[in-house]
């Protein structure tokens, strides 16, 4: 696979990240963690664009369109990881690689976040490890290319 641009995707909520509950979070804002992606990407010449919404809709077009245009897809769907059938279908039709991260441990919280219906259909997943796992993220899709 050549790698040449990632999409960074981010769902609902993620836009308040700094201040909210920064004891789950972080104190690190969207813009930090996706100038995080940047950095890495930039190492290995990796062109970034990315797209925070809380908006099903606009999450799906956005990976319809990535078809062609982006190489490798970064989503942290918040929310919606748990429910989304829609985002799964997407992703499902997405030709390259992606990697799904989490700042936190899904699977170490409430029942309801132990369900991930975007795991099926992505390359990996990231989670538990704040900020670092978006720089992980990057990582794991130049070794994967
Ligand atoms: C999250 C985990 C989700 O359960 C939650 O709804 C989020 C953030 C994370 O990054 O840890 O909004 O995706």
């Amino acid at each position: 696979m050549t790698l040449s641009s990632i999409l960074v995707l981010h769902g609902p909520n993620l836009n308040l990240l700094g201040t909210r509950e920064p004891e789950i979070y972080g104190s690190a804002t969207l813009s930090d963690h996706v100038d995080t992606v940047k950095a890495e990407a930039s190492l290995h010449g990796i062109a970034v664009a990315d797209l925070q919404s809380p908006s099903e809709s606009e999450l799906v077009s956005a990976i319809q369109q990535a078809k062609g245009a982006h190489d490798a897809i970064i989503i942290n769907a918040g929310a919606l990881t748990h429910y989304s059938w829609a985002l799964h279908d997407a992703l499902r039709s997405f030709p390259g690689k992606i990697v799904e991260v989490h700042l936190s441990n899904p699977g170490a919280r409430e029942d309801f976040r132990h369900v991930s219906v975007l795991s099926s259909v992505v390359d990996g997943t990231i989670s538990g490890f704040g900020g670092t796992g978006y720089a992980l993220a990057v990582q794991a899709l130049v070794r994967l290319s």
